[in-house]
């Protein structure tokens, strides 16, 4: 038997419509606030995530699908879609329209994890990015919407955590102070991030190992290094969370694990779903369009795990929508009438009805039973004596009762028994 990979997923019918439940949500919310869908690809050139999201991270250092094309360039599959928007953003000048410039999307993400429950190697986000703004309402604004899509779906329980990383300048004073800190405990770090110490001393804040990760709860936060300009971004972030009524806590040693962030950082944690209790996060990134090759524009945005809000959900025990029932089964009592089922059909479907008929040749109790195993309301048995009244027959299936109803009136009638 062929099987998928590890850390995959099939997603069926009858667990692919809490899918589309989730993405109409999402659609509705993005068009109450403005945001517009942006659709890029799921492979870009490997160079991309290494400038973006930085090489240093583990992202890009260890969890991306990189291969080479068949011209030797490398490519890699997308391990998050900020760079690649960001990229769009460059390449097809967004800059010239109207700012800001507010996108969103919802697609298959992949990194080369260790799977467990609430972590896979290919996932899906919902995520959105504003350009072209430095004002710290849009910061709000974004943890807004991100906020109304949990409420809108129903999660409860959230942990809205909050912090600031701070702009490249604050970052200088933060760096050697990272950098005295660890070095007189590099015995105490893993290998990688005592190579990362002259390079990027702040990933060691973002460690998983638990060496590093004792460490990092005592090491110099970001929030104490703040610049002028960045501690009043931040105190205008907090006020404007405040006044849209959005709780919140601080959490100063909040890094996250992308290196594009240049203030604002938060994330979104659900208890339920244990070790992978991140559901959300995003932040601010000013210098990351210029990195990619555009202009000097701001941006910040968030992106969400769908599949760890659809867990979520269910360890909630949150009501979910279930798979769409047919409604109707048009059957053919006799030979003589089977080319007539597809003319009913069709009436039936253009009216907007879900209907469906055999297509193994079975004889009429055994399409009676087909109709029965497919649980619909009603079963329409074309016979020819009938027809030749110009009528059908309606078979409610769960009282068995019998009614014949006019062929032209069929529609009408059907649609007046949904009501
Ligand atoms: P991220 O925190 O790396 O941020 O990922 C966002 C969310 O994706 C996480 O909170 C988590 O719910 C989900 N996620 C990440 N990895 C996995 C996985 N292996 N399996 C299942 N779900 C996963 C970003 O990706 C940034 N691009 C967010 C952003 C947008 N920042 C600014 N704009």
């Amino acid at each position: 038997m062929m099987k998928k990979p590890r850390g995959v997923a099939d997603i069926l019918p009858g667990e692919v419509e809490r899918w589309q439940y989730l993405e109409g949500i999402i659609r509705e919310l993005a068009r109450t606030y403005g945001y517009q869908e942006i659709r890029t690809p799921v492979f870009e050139f490997t160079e991309l995530f290494q400038r973006g999201v930085g090489e240093e991270t583990d992202i890009v250092a260890k969890e991306m699908y990189s291969f080479p094309d068949r011209r030797g360039r490398s490519l890699s599959l997308r391990p998050e879609g900020t760079a690649p928007v960001v990229r769009a953003f460059v390449e097809n000048n967004l800059h010239t329209w109207p700012q800001p410039v507010k996108l969103y999307y919802v697609g298959p993400m992949f990194r080369y994890d260790r799977p467990q429950a609430g972590r896979w190697r290919q996932f899906h986000q919902f995520g959105a990015e504003a350009f072209g703004s430095a004002d710290p309402a849009l910061d709000t604004e974004v943890i807004a919407l991100l906020m109304d899509f949990y409420a809108g779906a129903g999660l409860k329980g959230l942990t809205l955590e909050l912090n600031s990383v701070g702009c490249p300048e604050c970052r200088r004073e933060l760096v050697v102070a990272l950098r005295t800190y660890f070095s007189s405990r590099q015995e105490d770090l893993c290998r990688n991030c005592r190579e990362r110490l002259e390079r990027n001393p702040l990933r060691l804040l973002d460690c998983k190992e638990e060496g590093c990760r004792s460490l990092a709860a005592k090491a110099p936060v970001p929030l104490a290094f703040l610049c002028a300009r960045c501690a009043a971004h931040f105190a205008a972030v907090k006020e404007g969370l405040a006044a849209y009524g959005i709780n919140y806590t601080v959490n100063p040693h909040l890094v996250r694990g992308l290196d594009y962030y240049t203030g604002t950082a938060f994330e979104v944690l659900v208890p339920e779903i244990g070790a992978q209790s991140a559901i959300g996060g995003g932040g601010r990134y000013d210098n990351l369009v210029e990195a990619c090759g555009g202009p000097p524009v701001p941006g910040v945005g968030f992106a969400v795990g769908l599949e760890r809000t659809l867990l979520a959900l269910q360890q909630q025990g949150a009501g979910l929508p279930q798979a769409p029932q047919l409604e109707v089964f048009v059957v053919a009592a006799g030979e003589g009438v089977t080319g007539k089922v597809f003319e009913v059909l069709r009436l039936l479907r253009k009216a907007g009805i879900a209907a469906d008929r055999d297509y193994l040749g079975r004889g009429l109790k055994g399409q009676l039973k087909q109709a029965h195993r497919r649980g619909v309301q009603r079963v329409i048995i074309l016979g020819e004596e009938e027809l030749q009244r110009g009528n059908v027959a309606v078979r409610a299936m769960d009282t068995g009762e019998q009614v014949e109803v006019a062929e032209t009136e069929l529609i009408a009638w059907l649609k007046m028994q949904r009501a």
